[in-house]
């Protein structure tokens, strides 16, 4: 080697050699700091300093407090900063329409502000057309329909309609509420502006008869699973939709069952009595899209994946699944009667019936801390409107 190379090579050496007493000091403090300041800046030096040595994302959930300083997402992909405005153009075309009219596309165009992963297009509803759908394909129930093809088929060929029928698919601009089960809606007098929405949507057994002046007398469609399905009969409104939302397996078996009105044959398998019958025409019955149960899940709450099969605290509720279903489907979403407050053990927890909040369990399925983060963002951002300010 020549006397110029062995300079060069010491001085290599020395430089590898300080950058390294350099980063591990730096790395040190990355696994014993506090501070989640020390970690963006050691982050930062880290990955501008040194190729081999690459960025440490994996250690952003595990800072107490969140996010890497400078990040405008949260781990969800939402912003963080969520009163955040519109496009100039929108706030230009809204601002334009007068007072109280429906504004087109304005829940999707708010979502995607915060969350610009949002892509909206996604039925209401299971059609024909159910395989191609490449979302809900792949996965097993609740997140998917792998191995209930067949049964869908049958189900499907029998009711012949996949939509909310004529006149409100054919509404150019749609505002839709979903009208939680929640104490919050009791003695409220809202019953008159629900009914004012183009579609209502209620949840499992929530009563219309008896309680029109708090919760309206309208129902447009009916989400339901077996379980929490209306058993007795006079309890059912007129005329809505009832509309499927499968959490396992069995509960498309039962809805063929529904639609080909054929006995129920033993009732193992559910986690408590189900309906018999239910009284609608074939033509009346959907299948909710399980693509919102993924989607509101893994995507928007942030529950465990655990290989994209139901596990301990990854089902959402039924309402945040019909949320995410309008977020899809509606121009303006609103709800009322969400969210449980905890804090006044002695209120009514259902609008219908005398059980206190006290009475609401720990749940084996559903995680409601993580699930009221996600609807605060919606609600923070005016994606939707909570008319009883519960959520
Ligand atoms: C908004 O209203 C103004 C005046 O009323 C009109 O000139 C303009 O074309 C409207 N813009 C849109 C996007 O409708
Ligand atoms: C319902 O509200 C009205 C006033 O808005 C009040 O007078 C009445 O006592 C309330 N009823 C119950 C049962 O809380």
């Amino acid at each position: 080697m020549k006397p110029t190379h062995k300079l060069l090579f010491a001085l290599c050496t020395i430089l590898v050699l300080a950058f390294i007493y350099y980063s591990s000091g730096k790395l040190h403090q990355l696994v014993w700091g506090q501070k989640p300041q020390s970690v963006a800046e050691a982050t930062a030096v880290v990955l501008t300093k040194g190729a081999e040595v690459r960025k440490i994302p994996e250690l952003e959930p595990d800072i107490p407090g969140g996010r890497l300083v400078g990040s405008v997402y949260d781990k969800q992909g939402f912003l963080l900063q969520l009163d955040t405005k519109l496009p100039p153009e929108l706030i230009y075309k809204y601002g334009n329409l007068s007072e109280g009219m429906c504004k087109p596309g304005y829940a999707a165009a708010k979502m995607t502000v915060i969350y610009p992963k949002f892509k909206k297009s996604a039925p209401m509803f299971l059609d024909r057309n159910f395989k191609l759908l490449a979302k809900a394909s792949k996965y097993l129930p609740p997140f998917g329909i792998r191995t209930q093809e067949r049964i869908i088929d049958s189900i499907l060929t029998a009711t012949k309609n996949y939509g909310l029928g004529k006149a409100l698919d054919s509404l150019t601009c749609k505002r839709c509420i979903i009208v939680g089960n929640g104490g919050i809606l009791f003695n409220k007098s809202l019953g008159s502006r629900i009914d004012d929405y183009d579609v209502v949507v209620r949840l499992n057994e929530a009563p219309v008869n008896g309680y029109s002046k708090d919760v309206g007398t309208k129902t447009t469609m009916r989400i339901t699973y077996p379980e929490g399905a209306i058993q007795r009969l006079e309890k059912y409104e007129k005329d809505s939709l009832f509309v499927l939302s499968a959490f396992k397996p069995l509960d498309f078996k039962w809805l063929r069952q529904m639609v080909f009105k054929e006995k129920l044959r033993g009732t193992e398998g559910f986690w408590k009595s189900v309906a018999q019958y239910v009284p609608r025409k074939q033509t009346e019955i959907r299948i909710l899209n399980p693509y919102f149960i993924k989607e509101a899940s893994f995507q928007f709450i942030g529950l465990p994946f655990n290989n994209g099969l139901m596990g301990k605290g990854n089902i959402p509720t039924l309402g945040t699944v019909a949320i995410t279903m309008a977020l899809h489907n509606c121009d303006e979403v609103a709800v009322a009667g969400f969210g449980y407050n905890l804090n006044m053990p002695n209120t009514p927890l259902h609008y219908y019936e005398g059980v206190k909040m006290s009475a609401i369990k720990e749940s084996w399925t559903h995680n409601i801390a993580e699930e009221k983060k996600f609807l605060r963002k919606l609600v923070k951002a005016n994606v939707i409107t909570d008319l009883t300010n519960g959520i």
